[in-house]
């Protein structure tokens, strides 16, 4: 793993050279002698932490602070102080300063006060992605099936968990290549460091290079901070590259390099940074075909794909159905606080015999669904969208053939309004121009109750 690098900032060579002693069996040490080259080289290259004099010619300490938690304010200062200039380094914590130390010092105390400001650093780092993470965990614990072909991904998982090679996942969309690349990470040596996703395609094509590989203050119209990158945000764990097929050109020359030479340069800077990463990349194009085609780079290819896990489509794996639907019934029955635990004996049948194009995930939607319109404990035909339902379930629907005319017909707009709503995401104004029909009236169709 990379050292941390640290500033040191004193106008006296001496002084210096015995940070630098002390310091560079444990950190990549820099030093300059005055506050503008101090700022020069937060600039160009990764600096973790500042040791700062107060007292500098030009510019004072305090500026020099104000300035480097402008460009950086993850960048950790310890000011280094006299006796008599302990006040101004009091009052410099409130701009942001870690700490100061007072001459003169011992070697042990500086060495603890470095140690507290990069530990807040990383952790500082880890509690943001942890955030992110912890609203999702619930959704990405587990993965269930039975089925030989899932054995045989659990298999090739564990393997590659304790290594460090690239692997690509494959499969058609919602077979679950997050889980998997999430249980990698899990199961390895990585698994207390950050976990970190990057889809290219839902990013900008214009920003996707900084997304991943971050920029300098002023790398380009509107980079007004510096901003890391999803490869250094990874820094010890895993980088998980989505959609990989979706990545240009260019990017792929450049993701070829970093892959290769293990350190990124971020936009607008002038240094390569190391970086320590594992990457998991996932693409539910045909890459080999795309490779033929010539809209992916062959190298790029082998070099993600040193083991591949292909995750089955859920049609090859029906009997997996049953298993997952109780997953899900037992999930969302707690999340909307509903007593709902059975399913009609016809439901699960009708499950298996459909073809599932959205595979788990659509599986997961229709199950949330039924949940949600679920009027009793059991969930019923009539719960599942008609068209996950063959002709023969369908008619089977309880509005169809025990309800009067009328009221079947309003259960039949009913759904189809929900699967237009299901469709644009619950815009009620979109699914409303789809329709035809008025905002309201969707309201009204929504709100009637099945058996009115
Ligand atoms: N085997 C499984 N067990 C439980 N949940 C699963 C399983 N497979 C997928 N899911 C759930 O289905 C949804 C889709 O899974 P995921 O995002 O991993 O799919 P994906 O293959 O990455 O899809 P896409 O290609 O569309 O990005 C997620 O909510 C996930 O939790
Ligand atoms: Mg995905």
């Amino acid at each position: 793993m990379a050292r941390p690098v640290v500033l040191v900032v004193d106008d006296d060579a001496g002084v210096r050279e015995s940070f630098r002693l002390t310091l560079e069996d444990h950190y990549d040490v820099v030093d300059v002698p005055d506050g503008l080259r101090a700022l020069d080289a937060v600039r160009a290259s990764q600096v973790d932490l500042v040791l700062l004099d107060i007292r500098l010619p030009e510019m004072d300490g305090i500026e020099v602070l104000e300035r480097i938690k402008a460009i950086d304010e993850g960048i950790e200062v310890v000011l280094v102080t006299a006796v008599r200039t302990v006040r101004t380094a009091v009052a410099a914590m409130k701009l942001g300063a870690f700490d100061y130390l007072t001459k003169p010092f011992e070697e042990d105390e500086l060495l603890a006060v470095i140690a507290r400001a990069l530990e807040k650093r990383a952790l500082e780092r880890e509690v943001t992605f942890l955030r992110g993470e912890l609203a999702r965990a619930r959704d990405f614990d587990e993965i269930v099936g039975h089925h030989p072909a899932m054995q045989k991904v659990y298999h090739l998982v564990a393997q590659v968990a304790r290594t460090t090679t690239t692997v690509l996942i494959t499969g058609e969309s919602g077979t679950g290549k997050e889980l998997v690349a999430r249980a990698i990470h899990r199961q390895g040596p990585r698994r207390d460091k950050p976990f970190v996703a990057v889809n290219p395609a839902a990013v900008a094509e214009s920003l996707i290079e900084s997304e991943l590989f971050g920029h300098e203050r002023g790398a380009f119209t509107g980079a007004n901070q510096r901003k890391l990158g999803r490869f250094e945000l990874a820094q010890g764990g895993t980088l998980f590259l989505d959609e990989i097929a979706t990545l240009k050109g260019e990017l792929q020359v450049k993701l070829l390099r970093v892959l290769q030479e293990r350190e990124i340069e971020r936009v607008g800077g002038t240094h390569p940074i190391k970086i320590d990463v594992r990457v998991v990349a996932a693409t539910n194009a045909d890459l080999k075909d795309a490779v033929a085609r010539g809209a992916f780079r062959e190298d790029l290819y082998y070099r993600l794909n040193v083991v591949s896990i292909d995750v089955p489509p859920l049609a090859q794996r029906a009997d997996d159905i049953p298993l997952l639907v109780q997953h899900f019934v037992h999930r969302y029955s707690r999340e909307c606080n509903k007593p709902v635990d059975e399913l009609s004996p016809e439901i699960l049948t009708a499950l298996r015999e459909y073809g599932w194009p959205g595979n788990v995930r659509e599986l997961q939607n229709v199950i949330e669904r039924a949940v949600v319109l679920a009027e009793g404990p059991v969930i019923q035909l009539s719960d599942l969208p008609l068209d996950v339902l063959l002709p023969k379930h369908r008619e089977k629907v309880r509005t169809a053939d025990h309800l009067p005319l009328k009221n079947a017909t309003e259960e039949f707009e009913r759904q189809i309004v929900l699967r237009v709503l299901e469709r644009v995401g619950g815009n009620q104004s979109e699914a409303a121009r789809i329709l035809g029909l008025h905002r309201n009236t969707i309201n009204r169709i929504v709100g009637r109750s099945k058996t009115s």
